[in-house]
C-alpha cells in the first residue's frame, strides 16, 4: 500500500528535484501539493510547482497556494541562491494546469480530517508556516498527522542564512517552534545530512546521459545553485537538501540520526531559528524528533537516477 503524502514546498530547485523524485515513486501517493513563501515570494512558489507537475506528466496532483509570509516576520527570500524565478537554470513552459481554489492550509486539516488517522505524512520542504498554521487553526490535526519527515535546521553544519540559523527554519522561526513543540513524531533532515548530499559533474553527466526532459531539466537546475555552494564553501557540488525527505520515506536505510530534543530559538535575532539540537544528551529536555546526521550519498543518487529516469 503506497504511503500517502503531502508535500508542502518553496520550490527552489532542490524543491523540484523532491517533487519529483516523489511522483516518480509508486511506494508514495502524493495527495497534493501545497506552497509557501520561501526561497521566492508566493506566486511563484506556486506557479514553480505547477511547472515540476507539468514536467513529470502529472497535472492531475492538485496543487494550493498557501501562506505568502511568516507567522508574525517580513518574509525573507533567497533568490540570490534559487534565481529570480526560484527554478532558474531550467527554461519550463508557462503552466497550462491551474492552482487549486482551496488555501492549502484549509486542504491540509480537511486531508488529515477526512483520512482516517495516522495515514498522512506531511513532508515540508520550506518554512514551515502552513504546517503550523494548519494546527494553529484546527489542533485536533496533531493526532491525526502520521509523521512531519521536514528538511530544516542544524547543528554540527551550524546556519547557511546566518552563522546560527538554516533558511527554512529562520524565515519562520515561530512556525518551526510550534511544530517542533506540537508532540508529532517528527524526523529533521538538516544541513547535518544534506551538506553530504552534494551533486557532482559526473552525477550530472549521468543524469545528461539519460537523455529526457526531467533529467536534463534537473542537470539544468543543478549547474545553476551549484555556483552558490561552491564559490561560499569552495565546495564542489551542491547539497541537494530537499529530495532527502523523500529518499528517507523510500529508503531509511540511507540515513542514520539520533533521538534527540530540539528548541528552535526565537528570541534572539543574533541567533534567530537556531535549531539547539542536544545532540550529546546534556540536557534532561525530552526527545522531540529523529535528527538526521549522515546519508550514503553514493546510495541516494543511485536512488535518484533510478527514478527520475523512469519520469
Ligand atoms: O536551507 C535549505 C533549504 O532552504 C531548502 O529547503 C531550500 O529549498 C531552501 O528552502
Ligand atoms: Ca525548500
Amino acid at each position: 500500500m503506497a504511503r500517502n503524502i503531502i508535500i508542502d514546498t518553496d520550490p527552489g530547485q532542490d524543491d523540484a528535484v523532491a517533487i519529483l523524485l516523489a511522483l516518480a515513486c509508486p511506494e508514495l501517493n502524493v495527495l497534493g501539493i501545497t506552497c509557501v513563501a520561501g526561497n521566492v515570494p508566493l506566486t511563484l512558489t506556486s506557479k514553480n510547482a505547477l511547472q515540476i507537475c507539468e514536467l513529470a506528466g502529472r497535472p492531475d496532483v492538485p496543487v494550493h497556494a498557501g501562506c505568502d509570509r511568516p507567522l508574525g516576520r517580513e518574509l525573507v527570500t533567497a533568490e540570490h541562491v534559487h534565481g529570480s524565478t526560484g527554478l532558474d537554470g531550467a527554461t519550463l513552459p508557462d503552466p497550462k494546469m491551474k492552482l487549486q481554489e482551496k488555501h492549502g492550509v484549509d486542504f491540509i486539516i480537511k486531508s488529515l480530517r477526512d483520512g482516517p488517522e495516522k495515514t498522512i505524512t506531511l513532508c515540508p520542504l520550506g518554512p514551515l508556516t502552513n504546517i503550523a498554521t494548519a494546527i494553529k487553526q484546527a489542533p485536533d490535526i496533531k493526532q491525526r498527522i502520521a509523521q512531519i519527515v521536514l528538511m530544516g535546521g542544524a547543528y554540527f553544519e551550524v546556519g547557511n542564512i546566518t552563522p546560527a540559523a538554516e533558511f527554512n527554519i529562520f524565515v519562520d522561526p515561530e512556525a518551526a517552534k510550534l511544530v517542533f513543540n506540537s508532540g508529532i513524531d517528527l524526523v529533521i533532515a538538516p544541513l547535518d545530512v544534506t551538506h553530504k548530499a552534494l551533486t557532482s559533474k559526473k552525477w550530472i553527466t549521468e543524469l545528461r546521459n539519460q537523455n529526457n526532459p526531467v533529467c536534463e531539466a534537473v542537470a539544468g537546475w543543478t549547474d545553476f545553485f551549484e555556483r552558490f555552494d561552491s564559490e561560499k564553501y569552495g565546495s564542489s557540488g551542491a547539497p541537494l537538501h530537499d529530495p532527502c525527505v523523500i529518499a528517507y520515506l523510500i529508503a531509511p536505510e540511507l540515513f542514520s540520526g539520533r533521538r534527540i530534543n530540539v528548541e528552535i530559538e526565537t528570541k534572539s535575532e543574533l541567533t534567530r531559528g537556531m535549531t539547539v539540537a542536544d545532540w550529546w544528551g546534556v540536557t534532561d529536555r525530552p526527545s522531540n524528533a529523529l535528527f538526521l546526521g549522515d546519508i550514503n550519498a553514493d546510495g541516494y543518487f543511485s536512488l535518484l537516477t533510478k527514478h527520475l529516469a523512469k519520469l
